[in-house]
């Protein structure tokens, strides 16, 4: 079999040296989706931490560990979508969105979860659930606080970010008075960058929700008891400059964030870095829903296999494998409701499914070191015959990147369990995925798969 005539989809040209701010900061709007924030919210956040920062006169080099620790604050987020909606029995991301507005107190915390908790459920289902959480509240909040934070922080390390900057993210739920999560720190114990983030993240919320006041009140209001007010006092001198309202509010947040004074470390465009960026960002997609698990990496593994089996070459398969690993990143976008819902999804939950692609490409083609794989992730399910999703593209049209892709996907997706069915057995998948040669999938493809599963069970055995 013959491909030659498709290996077009890689670029050739070298990148320039990469902005770190510009990766991460760019790929922060993937955790914003998570949160429910509106978008641009790690942004934001960012600008008015690096404005506290100065009027402290922090050293330039502890800015920029700031910087990534606010950028990144979110990045263990995914891994508690799914136990807050089964444990609330509601939309994570609207949950999470709301949670961040609650003023930390019993009265207020036990007041969020009375209006939030199993709002369609019957009644007896929403107090038997309210009753269970309002009994537990302190420890659910500290288990969930506790996944996000070491999760965050140990993505951080992988990512080789100094402790500095993984400590600012593990510490971000903790209170100056000592009444935060996880380990109750409490005063100069906190990490300054842990408590700068919250600050910023809590003026970033209340400012795009009630306004500039509103933020002030909500900030100057918890001095001492969440924040150290030295830094309440910094952010008071900095709110007084009418440019860092302005700056807030304008529309192009990244373009000024990206010149902030923290944001000008710049890395040589590595191999080994991008692989380890797709990987971390692969494991915060995984992590959202327990049944995809392993998802994208194992995708990825299948890719490869395929793309091993066809005869790409070394570059072009490694760059095909970092696509493989992101393909769902538009899987942020989706609430946990949706993901783990074990019966038939409604049209309007299919809608937001099959959108999730499109926002896979949205987010990797605002990313300058991964825009050139945003189109083959973008694709990854559609069908030969034009009857995928989300843009209903068929035959040529189709890479072969991306059919190699949709091959993995699908036969990971069915050999995996979901919630809504048990794990197939492999020998069922490929010949489910036989029949739909030529309609859904590439034939070469499919037979590439099939020798290389072929071949790895006999290089194992
Ligand atoms: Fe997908
Ligand atoms: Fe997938």
């Amino acid at each position: 079999m013959t491909f030659s005539h498709y290996e077009k989809t890689r670029p050739e040209h070298p990148l320039p040296p990469l902005q770190m701010a510009e990766v991460f900061g760019m790929f922060s709007y993937a955790l914003d989706m998570t949160e429910g924030q509106p978008s641009g919210h790690s942004l934001r956040s960012t600008w008015v931490g690096a404005h506290v920062a100065q009027a402290i006169d922090m050293p330039i080099d502890m800015q920029s560990e700031l910087f990534f620790s606010i950028v990144l604050k979110d990045i263990g987020c995914s891994s508690n979508a799914a136990p807050v909606a089964k444990l609330f029995q509601t939309d994570d991301i609207t949950f999470k969105r709301d949670y961040k507005t609650v003023d930390g107190s019993l009265r207020g915390t036990l007041q969020f979860v009375l209006n939030q908790t199993a709002r369609n459920a019957g009644f007896f289902t929403r107090m038997k659930t309210i009753t269970k959480i309002a009994t537990n509240t302190d420890q659910i909040t500290k288990d969930l606080i506790t996944t996000r934070c070491e999760r965050g922080a140990r993505i951080a390390q992988q990512l080789q970010f100094s402790d500095r900057v993984a400590d600012g993210i593990a510490a971000l739920d903790e209170h100056w008075d000592g009444s935060g999560a996880p380990k109750r720190l409490r005063g100069k114990d906190i990490p300054q960058a842990a408590n700068i983030a919250l600050l910023s993240q809590v003026v970033d919320v209340f400012h795009s929700e009630h306004g500039a006041t509103a933020a002030i009140e909500a900030v100057t209001g918890r001095s001492g008891t969440w924040f150290d007010p030295i830094l309440v006092k910094a952010f008071v001198k900095a709110a007084d400059d009418p440019a860092f309202w302005l700056g807030l509010r304008d529309r192009d947040i990244a373009t000024r964030v990206f010149a902030l004074p923290g944001a000008q470390q710049t890395r040589d465009v590595h191999d080994d870095f991008l692989d380890d960026v797709a990987a971390a960002f692969a494991q915060v997609v995984d992590a959202k829903s327990p049944f995809t698990a392993d998802h994208s990496s194992r995708t990825a593994f299948y890719a490869d296999l395929i793309a091993e089996e066809i005869g790409l070459s070394r570059p072009h398969r490694r760059w095909l494998y970092r696509a493989s690993l992101l393909h769902d990143l538009g899987k942020l976008a989706v609430s946990n409701r949706i993901l783990d819902k074990a019966g038939k999804l409604n049209e309007e939950e299919w809608t937001i499914v099959r959108a999730h692609p499109f926002h896979s490409e949205r987010l990797l083609k605002q990313i300058t070191a991964f825009q050139d794989i945003a189109s083959i992730a973008g694709a990854h399910h559609e069908r030969l015959d034009g009857r995928g999703y989300p843009y209903g593209i068929g035959g040529n049209e189709i890479a072969l990147e991306t059919r190699i892709l949709t091959v993995a996907d699908v036969f990971d997706a069915l050999s995996a369990h979901r919630p809504y069915r048990d794990a197939l057995p492999i020998n069922d998948v490929l010949a489910m995925m036989d029949r739909d040669i030529d309609r859904a999938f590439d034939g070469g493809c499919v037979a590439a798969l099939k020798s290389g599963l072929h071949r790895i069970k006999h290089r194992v055995a």
